[in-house]
């Protein structure tokens, strides 16, 4: 008698030697020459003798990289920093703590966001975020949204740089993990460089060593946070300017960083980028990130091999909190639907996976299905 499980695997071989096994792997003649991929992949010569674990990281982005996103996106990337959604404090302190903060062990190394004011609630908060192991608290003063403006916290904070001091301070004394913030380098029309370079030296004093600048003001009226996100120009010299001025702080780059000859350029001059929408929308880019930013050269996992390596995981979600805790399947393969970006048969893989019948019948097989309307590459 064959089982569900050994009839799942012969389709997998099956499908897998149909498209060509080590087709997945492969990136599409365009895409070599956007990203500069090539295999096998090299080491990234820019200092190379020690290289820090936020070298590359994948942004906070609400409603996007919540834990099954991370879980997806660390199964392309082993190293790769993670962050995840921004947590209030008003959540945690009021609300179900667990449900803000449960994540799995294979998601390490990942990074609690908070957003909030109080320096006493953040510290509060970050104890619960050591306590559930995350290996980072970071501070959001970067969010424009009216409703983060209405909690007086995100952006608008920057204009109080005491204030934030005060909550760094009250959270590194909370807590013995890196605490570290994520701000623009403005907000409204504070156009000069002494503006951040200020924010950042009060900050500093007050202990906290890492800072991620989004390398654009905030426009804290009259523009959406999308808009806010494309509209402000975008000023790296900034970013790499308060590397020179504080060189004993760890400053990491975001912002319309989209290529890894960007990725490579900003690394010579600050310690790290993150990356955001380009990450979430076309994640199998990071595939590329251990071996050329962390030095790892273990094999690197075809699209194929992160699909099959998801279904355990999604079986294991949807016994532990479907039907009663109201899990639905969408909910993780959702944040996959890019996992093609580029290929031939992409836009079938996405149609599959985002099919509202096969969705509902809740099966994880959806991903097999995905997988064999590919097509095959020519040789
Ligand atoms: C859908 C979405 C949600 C976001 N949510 C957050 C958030 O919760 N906290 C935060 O600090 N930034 C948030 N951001 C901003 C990103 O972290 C990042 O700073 C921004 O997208 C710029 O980077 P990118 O050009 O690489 O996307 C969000 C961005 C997007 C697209």
């Amino acid at each position: 008698m064959v089982s569900r499980n050994d009839l799942e695997r012969l389709t997998w071989y099956y499908v897998r030697s149909h498209i060509g096994n080590d087709t997945l792997l492969r990136f599409p003649n365009k895409s070599l020459c956007r990203y500069n991929i090539g295999f096998p992949y090299g080491p990234c010569p820019l200092n190379s003798t020690k290289l820090p674990a936020r070298r590359v990281s994948v942004a906070p982005m609400m409603d996007w990289t919540d834990r099954h996103c991370r879980v997806f996106h660390r199964h392309i990337t082993r190293h790769t920093w993670l962050y995840t959604e921004m947590v209030t404090t008003g959540a945690l302190l009021h609300g179900d703590v667990a449900r803000h903060l449960d994540f799995s062990d294979e998601e390490h190394p990942v990074a609690l966001q908070l957003g909030g004011s109080e320096p006493g609630d953040l510290a509060q908060c970050a104890k619960f975020g050591e306590q559930w192991g995350y290996d980072e608290i970071n501070l959001n003063c970067g969010c424009p949204s009216e409703r983060v403006q209405k909690g007086a916290f995100g952006a608008c904070l920057m204009a109080e740089p005491e204030l934030v001091a005060d909550c760094v301070k009250a959270m590194h004394d909370a807590v013995s993990i890196d605490v570290t913030v994520k701000h623009r380098i403005g907000i409204d029309q504070a156009e000069s460089y002494d503006f951040v370079r200020d924010f950042v030296g009060t900050i500093a004093d007050a202990g906290c060593r890492t800072f991620i600048v989004h390398a654009r003001n905030a426009i804290l009226k009259g523009l959406s946070p999308k808009e806010n996100r494309e509209i402000p120009p975008l000023r790296y010299e900034f970013a790499h300017q308060l590397k020179r001025d504080f060189p004993q702080l760890e400053i990491i780059i975001n912002g319309g960083i989209k290529t890894l000859d960007e990725i490579d350029f900003h690394l010579s001059h600050v310690d790290g980028v993150m990356l955001g929408r380009e990450a979430y929308h076309n994640p199998y880019w990071m595939a590329s990130f251990d071996a050329r930013y962390y030095d790892d050269g273990a094999a690197v996992k075809s699209r194929a091999d992160i699909l099959e390596a998801m279904l355990p995981y999604i079986r294991a979600q949807l016994e532990r909190h479907g039907n009663g805790g109201g899990l639905k399947l969408n909910s993780i393969t959702r944040h996959m639907l890019g996992l093609m970006a580029g290929m031939p048969g992409a836009r079938a893989f996405r149609q599959t996976l985002s099919d509202s019948k096969r969705l509902a019948a809740g099966d994880p097989v959806l991903l097999l299905q995905a997988l064999a309307r590919m097509q095959p590459l020519a040789a």
